[in-house]
């Protein structure tokens, strides 16, 4: 009885699914228009491969059927047309092909129309090529602007700024905080990973906020998030540190914290990650998610059978800790790295072709196709996604709205 009954349902499903995706939902989008950077990929024209199909050998294999020339939009469902509007456009802003300078930790600073930013050091990279650096998007315009038609690379330059040496190898950030960058940092050797407040102005001076779990060292903290609704700071911390030599043997297991700058407080509110990685949440505060990056091992390299997925959570309204895990989307390439979301609740991710965005089912709506792993991404006020991608910054001009990270 209980079979039967599923069985009809699943056909009814099926038939309704199959209504309203015939001939294909994408193509049946006339009514919205596409940028001319956009490739639609309907996901009924690849379900079955076949017995000679070139199937991927890998998660870092890239899925681009097209073959088409990155940078450009890769949509699944029509939804990613309407995040992208009619517009849409996506170009490199800044390059250096021999520097991993544009890596993690981006920071939109709207006063100045700045983005800051962190290096990757590299493996067993000296602590000096650890470098948090800006870019001026008012350098980014007048750049495109001189540029003339068309989406031509620009190249502006991207300014080092001087850190005090409590700063060791940043890898995350958010704000402004109080009109601070917020960044968390790996930690070096025996200096202890921290949490700390930056002036976004010179001489760019910084207040360690915390660099302890009651006298215990952390792993190396990876990415940072303002809870909107508390005002916490909320943060992970895995073992990449010690992955890429930078740091001794993890003492502490992989997890998320929750510090509360006015009391001092800090308690952790989600365990049971390989790697915990980027976190972000929805604009009602109500819902977060974690990236766990365990199918990467740094330098021991990348075993995908190993988690490369965004979890989400409901958040307890009394002890704020993280409840109800379930699994928001796998990523098909690479890792979820950074996690951001726009007004709407769409969630986008940095990964290993650039940065994917999924609608609040976790629906894969399309990517930010770079053809390169893209690390974090951060919205420059609405319509503007700066993309961080190691070697190069892109910027995408699109209709979606930013989602408001700072406080107050
Ligand atoms: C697969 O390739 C083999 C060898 O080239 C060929 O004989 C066969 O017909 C192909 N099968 C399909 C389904 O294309
Ligand atoms: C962009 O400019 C920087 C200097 O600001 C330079 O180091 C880099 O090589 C340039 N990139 C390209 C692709 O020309
Ligand atoms: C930077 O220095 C100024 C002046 O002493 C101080 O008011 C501010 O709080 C400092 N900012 C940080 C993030 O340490
Ligand atoms: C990959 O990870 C799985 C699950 O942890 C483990 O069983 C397997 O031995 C790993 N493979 C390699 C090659 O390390």
């Amino acid at each position: 009885m209980l079979a039967t009954s599923s069985i009809v349902a699943t056909v009814v499903g099926l038939t309704a699914w199959a209504c309203a995706a015939t001939p294909s939902q994408l193509k049946a989008t006339t009514a919205i228009a596409v940028p001319p950077q956009a490739v639609l990929l309907d996901p009924l024209a690849f379900n079955v491969l076949s017995l000679n199909g070139s199937f991927r050998e890998s998660a870092t294999e890239f899925f681009n059927p097209t073959n088409t020339t990155p940078p450009f939009f890769q949509v699944f469902h029509p939804d990613f047309l309407k995040i992208l509007g009619p517009t849409a456009n996506i170009r490199a802003v800044a390059a250096n092909p021999t520097f991993l300078f544009a890596h993690e930790a981006p920071i939109w600073a709207p006063k100045t129309d700045e983005v800051f930013f962190a290096s990757a050091g590299g493996a067993m990279a000296a602590i000096d090529q650890y470098q948090v650096s800006k870019i001026s998007l008012r350098d980014v315009a007048a750049a495109i602007k001189a540029s003339g038609p068309g989406v031509t690379p620009v190249n502006v330059t991207a300014t080092k700024i001087d850190l005090p040496e409590t700063i060791q190898a940043t890898n995350g950030g958010t704000g402004l905080f109080y009109g601070n960058l917020v960044l968390v940092t790996d930690g070096n050797g025996p200096l202890p990973p921290s949490l700390a407040l930056v002036n976004p102005a010179p001489p760019y001076n910084a207040t360690v906020l915390l660099d302890n779990f009651f006298g215990r060292q952390f792993n190396s903290l990876n990415d940072v998030k303002i809870h909107p609704g508390s005002n916490k700071l909320f943060f992970t911390d895995s073992t990449y540190g010690y992955f890429y030599q930078l740091r001794p043997p993890p003492l502490l297991p992989n997890q998320v914290y929750r510090f509360d700058p006015d009391t001092g407080s800090v308690r952790v509110v989600a365990d049971g990650f390989d790697k915990c990685n980027g976190l972000a949440f929805t604009p009602d505060g109500k819902t977060a998610f974690v990236g766990d990056s365990g199918s990467n091992d740094g330098l021991l390299g990348t075993n995908q059978t190993k988690a490369a997925t965004i979890y989400a959570f409901d958040i307890d309204a009394k002890s704020m800790a993280f409840t109800n895990r379930r699994v928001f989307a796998y990523i098909d390439t690479g890792i979820p790295d950074g996690i951001q979301l726009d007004a709407a609740g769409n969630v986008y991710a940095g990964t290993g072709d650039g940065a994917q965005v999924w609608g609040q089912d976790g629906t894969l709506l399309g990517k930010f196709f770079l053809g390169t792993v893209s690390s974090n991404l951060i919205f420059a006020g609405d319509g503007r996604l700066v993309i961080l991608a190691d070697t190069a910054i892109y910027l995408a001009e699109i209709a979606a709205k930013a989602n408001m990270l700072s406080f107050p």
